[in-house]
């Protein structure tokens, strides 16, 4: 048996594209799999000269996936940086926003990008593992989470004119406020939107259920975990401070977001254009942490809408008083996310400043820099910006959830090729496997490769020679 290699590409279902190789040895076992996200760093740099105040219309451009996540944390960077503080109602409206697109977002990685795997099986027809194949499956169901989607791009919609690149944010505050009548045509939706994530939290848990010893071998390791907390370590995906806490469950900082430097470093590997961002104090690969909503579950102590709370307690029982380390409750943890977030909905709708007219600060304070983060579905965002005192653009800092996950996810990739991949005979359900330990983090690619469209990726075999033994590519 001669030494082998394999190659994905594209890592299909999601967002964007990346290259896995697996190494195999003399003896055709997997040697080591690697991740290559290969990132193009002329964002940051493109900004630079460009007004502070037209970032939240540029930065959107970085990606068609997350636009919504980079309109918000650059409004907020702006808000730094202007030294404009928004108005209450305008945090709320942006905060309304910033659910409908973790409803979208979250909604559709479980139905239509996960739901593949989940509903028909990772060894199904890959020619129906698809959207297609679900709805030939289950027609009542996907409709449901077409409506489900669209009820997020809906509130987008509403507050941004349209469903990708809105306008709406600017330093200091919105430009719309909310009309009582646009607020009646969110909540109609609001019972089936319910309804259909607690559907989707039945069938993850069933799910579970059935295939606990895939659950439990399938990228199961310790990490940190990252995320925004509120004062209380309650789940807070828009303001608050970032709490770390060690693979042990204890808080190792809680910090203000704008200190982001003094905690993380990001560390090179010749293999991977992506960086590998880490807590400094410990070092690295020892200061590795986990982002998005494993990482962001983890990391609170609960949740402040009930149902959410409620299942909240249900995650928090799969590994008592620790973290829950399973790559797949990254599933799980989403649609837990999912449900706050459209709870969280409701409640900004029934807060009595929602209508206010009050929405922007134009008392400016320029900061010669600025950081804006929020909780994008994927994980933590950064942006930060400096700038000189007319708000013109010296230098940026963009730190996206897909880095923060970086480590984690060639982590989970290795260790399930090892896991899965065992005899000479490697078929398409096995590989399918791989894809899926990338897919669980639902990555950016898009965004983490600063690439304006897809970027062609790959699954490689190669032998010990380095000799090319076999290649994958579904488009
Ligand atoms: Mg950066
Ligand atoms: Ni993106």
């Amino acid at each position: 048996m001669v030494a082998q290699k394999i190659t994905i590409e594209p890592v299909t279902r999601i967002e964007g594209h990346a290259k896995i190789t697996i190494r195999l040895n003399d003896a055709g076992k997997v040697e080591h799999a690697y991740l290559h996200i290969n990132e193009f760093r002329g964002f940051e740099k493109f900004c630079e000269g460009r007004m502070v105040f037209e970032m939240p219309y540029i930065t959107p451009r970085i990606c068609g996936i997350c636009p919504v996540s980079h309109h918000l944390a650059s409004a907020k960077a702006g808000d730094a940086v202007m030294g404009a503080q928004p108005p209450r109602p305008a945090s709320l409206l942006r905060e309304l926003m910033h659910m409908g697109q973790i409803v979208q977002s979250h909604g559709m990685h479980f139905f239509e990008l996960a739901g593949p795997d989940l509903l028909l099986g990772f060894d199904s027809d890959p020619a129906t593992r698809n959207v297609v194949g679900l709805l030939q499956a289950n027609p009542d169901l996907t409709v449901k989470a077409v409506n489900l989607r669209k009820w997020g791009q809906e509130i987008i919609a509403t507050l941004g004119g349209r469903r990708i690149h809105p306008v709406f944010a600017v330093p200091g505050g919105v430009n719309k406020a909310l009309k009582p009548a646009e607020r009646d045509a969110i909540l109609a939706g609001y019972d089936e939107t319910i309804a259909t994530i607690q559907t989707g939290l039945q069938i993850i848990k069933d799910w579970a259920a059935a295939h606990m010893e895939d659950i439990n071998k399938f990228g199961v390791f310790p990490t940190g975990y990252f995320g925004l907390v509120n004062p209380d370590n309650a789940l807070e995906l828009y303001s608050g401070q970032i709490r770390l806490i060690g693979a042990d469950g204890k808080q190792l900082e809680k910090f203000e977001p704008s200190h982001y430097l003094d905690y993380i470093a990001e560390h090179v590997e010749n293999w991977s254009y992506l960086k590998f961002p880490y807590y400094k104090k410990l070092g690295y690969p020892q200061g590795v942490y986990r982002v998005g909503p494993l990482g962001r579950l983890n990391n609170s102590e609960s949740i402040t809408t009930p149902l959410a709370n409620e299942e909240l307690k249900h995650f928090k029982a799969l590994n008592p008083g620790k973290p829950v380390e399973n790559t797949l409750y990254y599933h799980y943890a989403r649609l837990i996310e999912c449900l706050y977030a459209a709870e969280h909905v409701k409640d900004l709708l029934d807060d009595p400043d929602i209508f206010s007219t009050d929405i922007l600060n134009t008392c400016h304070n320029p900061q010669p820099e600025g950081v804006g983060v929020i909780e994008a579905p994927r994980g933590t965002l950064i942006h930060h910006y400096w700038a000189d005192e007319t708000g013109k653009i010296q230098k940026v800092n963009l730190i996206v959830s897909t880095g923060h996950n970086n480590w984690a996810m060639c982590e989970a990739v290795d260790s399930v090729a090892k896991t899965y991949i065992t005899g000479p005979e490697i078929h398409e359900g096995l590989l399918n496997r791989v894809e899926a330990a990338v897919r669980a983090h639902d990555p950016c690619l898009s965004c983490s490769t600063h690439a304006v469209g897809q970027m062609p990726i790959i699954l490689e075999i190669r032998d010990a020679h380095d000799d090319l033994v076999e290649t994958l590519r579904r488009d």
